[in-house]
């Protein structure tokens, strides 16, 4: 279909279900177990029903988009969160993540797994100003210490500004759609992360290691307590272990309980977010921005052009949802504008 011819980010997917093969369809598509998580992480959003306020000034709305993440500018507060294997939907891959990020001036952060290398990765980033694009590189560990030396030293050399260290995955995820397909489950798996090795890794880099895939209050306050910058809560998408929460609820479970979190440290998260009212929800909460996967990776059908079209897309819902809902400037969006009791109980 027609580039122009696609209204909303769920629509990427269907159009990409056309120009893909149906293994790589399926590596993109795929949840773990019977996709519980997977169907959750989209349908939450609606358990919780906004409450929009009425006769507020919304004319500047579209002039408080623009956020930081870690200190660095950005035009929005949702960003490209890592996913493998790029070059399933375009031969180019990562390169039209990475343009087409620049071009929209959101945060990228690319995978480890990814069909390009890191070097051309960051060869390709688009300078704004006088400032190179800013990347925060996902990376995935092995045991093994002077591999994870070189690795760093590679990430450093490449100008990344931050590691996202992902820690939901301590085994392979089980991925039953894939492996009718005879696609490898793998995103990759390690069992001996600890906080302990956190530390370790932290003297290796004077990047900051943001981890990726933080489920619960516990863990949460862990990372605050071992003196992370930022964390970012996600289940993988669904794609590691079914029936685990989505960001939506974890991110209220924080709140609920222990709300400083947010003001102590940057929270990020994703999972599931496909229009503009699912980021306020998780902004509402205290969450600094937001991560969108599977989208992306699918609108790369459509290359650059497919990318930009995406963040386009969602800075506009954004903007008319958070005016539609009566927040005049989105740095203001708390709480107030969602009903946290969850429609039939849930
Ligand atoms: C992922 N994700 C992921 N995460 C990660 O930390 N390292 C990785 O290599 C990958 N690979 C990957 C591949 C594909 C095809 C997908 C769809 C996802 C998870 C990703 O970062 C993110 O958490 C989810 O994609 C967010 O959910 P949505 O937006 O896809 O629903």
């Amino acid at each position: 279909p027609d580039l122009d011819s696609l209204v909303g980010l769920p629509d990427f997917e269907w159009a990409a279900r056309r120009g893909m093969n149906t293994s790589a369809y399926t590596y993109y598509r795929n949840g773990a177990a019977g996709e519980w998580s997977y169907r959750n992480n989209l349908e939450v959003f609606q358990r919780f029903r906004l409450r929009p306020r009425v006769m507020v000034d919304i004319t500047k709305i579209e002039s408080t988009l623009p956020t930081t993440i870690l200190g660095h500018n950005f035009s929005a507060p949702f960003f490209i969160s890592p996913c493998a294997r790029g070059g399933y939907a375009h031969p180019d891959g990562e390169l039209n993540l990475v343009k087409g990020a620049g071009a929209g001036n959101i945060l990228y952060m690319p995978a480890l797994y990814a069909s390009k290398s890191i070097e051309d990765i960051y060869m390709a980033r688009v300078s704004n100003a006088s400032t190179p694009q800013v990347l925060f590189q996902q990376v995935y560990l092995t045991e093994n210490d002077t591999e994870t030396q070189q690795l760093f030293a590679r990430i450093e050399k490449a100008g990344s500004k931050a590691i996202i260290m992902t820690v939901d995955s301590a085994a392979d995820g089980n991925r039953h759609r894939a492996r009718r397909y005879g696609v490898g489950s793998a995103d990759s798996s390690y069992s001996y992360l600890t906080w302990d090795l956190y530390h370790k890794l932290s003297n290796m880099t004077k990047l900051p290691i943001i981890p990726k895939g933080i489920q619960t209050l516990d863990d949460a306050r862990l990372a605050v307590e071992n003196g992370v910058k930022a964390f970012m809560i996600s289940n993988h998408g669904g794609r590691q272990l079914d029936t685990t929460p989505s960001s939506l609820e974890v991110a209220l479970e924080i709140y609920n309980e222990d709300p400083e979190i947010f003001k102590q440290v940057e929270v990020y998260a994703d999972g599931g977010v496909r229009y503009g009212a699912d980021v306020l929800k998780l902004l509402a909460l205290g969450v600094k921005a937001v991560g969108v996967g599977r989208p992306f990776m699918f609108s790369n059908v459509y290359g650059v052009d497919g990318v930009k079209r995406v963040i386009e897309m969602l800075k506009h819902e954004v903007a008319i949802d958070a005016a539609n809902l009566g927040v005049g400037d989105l740095k203001k969006i708390g709480p107030e504008y969602v009903n946290w009791k969850s429609v039939n109980g849930w």
